[in-house]
């Protein structure tokens, strides 16, 4: 695990208050219904192995906490499979965004504003099916401080299901080049990546079933910043199926499913 920066919660939750994650995602005005919906097009089309490691429909009926919502593209998936959502973000210029659209779509679902490293403070601690959180714990400065609070929500049976950055992936080579940043607002301050081993240590006390890479963005982004969709020149000559092992080997998302033990 190794930080590219490291900073205080008050650094982090203002860098995510000035750029809310996927915010410009959408081209219509901010808060609209069109502009909501060109949010998840953009986010699924770049981004397709979300909606399968979410696997949304499977929680149907169901408790979901997810935590370090965003503006809220897979909590209201959630919400529209039909399972009670509570949904925790640190920025509140995110998680206002966030409550928009579940009004805006006629959802319910319970906020809060929380640090996940002081989750117990805010949010009442009851037993959940599912935790849920993608691509956060690595952007808070004691990912496992973050991970003990989030298992006081489990029991037997829950299940979490989180998204890692990826130490060994294309895109962290590229960070180390210099090449890229790890998000696409300059000096994110906290992000963390792992291997499977540094993910046991961090998850120490679940029983983790699964942890599996995807995710190397293809685009050129020059094109991409325009809403265009071209690959960069090695990426248009590969085959899928290469491209699609290349993922497997090198994504930039670790994909970690986990289950509270039976015995703890
Ligand atoms: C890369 S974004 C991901 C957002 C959302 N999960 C998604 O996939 O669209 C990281 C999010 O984690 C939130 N975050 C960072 N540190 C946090 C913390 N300590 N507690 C709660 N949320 C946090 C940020 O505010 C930001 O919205």
């Amino acid at each position: 695990m190794r930080p590219v920066r490291s900073a205080s919660i008050d650094e982090v939750r203002s860098y995510w208050d000035r750029q809310p994650c996927n915010i410009r995602h959408g081209l219509a005005p901010v808060g609209t219904k069109q502009y909501f919906d060109q949010v998840e097009a953009r986010k699924y089309r770049i981004e397709p192995h979300i909606p399968r490691f979410a696997d949304f429909k499977r929680w149907r009926g169901k408790d979901v906490l997810e935590i370090g919502c965003g503006i809220g593209t897979d909590t209201i998936n959630f919400a529209r499979a039909g399972a009670q959502v509570t949904a925790v973000e640190l920025s509140g210029e995110s998680l206002h965004l966030c409550r928009q659209r579940f009004e805006m779509f006629g959802l319910e679902a319970r906020f809060y504003q929380a640090d996940v490293e002081k989750l117990s403070a805010e949010v009442p601690v009851e037993p959940y099916d599912l935790v849920y959180s993608f691509g956060v714990v690595h952007h808070t400065p004691d990912p496992r401080r973050g991970v003990e609070e989030m298992m006081r929500y489990m029991h037997p049976g829950s299940e979490l299901r989180l998204m890692l950055y990826a130490k060994v992936s294309w895109k962290n080579c590229l960070i180390q080049l210099e090449r890229m940043q790890p998000e696409a607002q300059p000096d994110c301050p906290v992000a963390f990546t792992y291997t499977a081993r540094s993910i046991r240590q961090l998850l120490r006390g679940l029983e983790v079933i699964s942890i599996r890479k995807d995710h190397i963005f293809p685009w050129s982004i020059p094109e991409y910043s325009q809403h265009r969709y071209r690959k960069v020149w090695y990426f248009r000559r590969m085959p899928r199926p290469v491209f699609r092992i290349c993922e497997r080997l090198l994504g930039w998302h670790m994909l970690v499913v986990a289950r509270y033990p039976a015995r703890a």
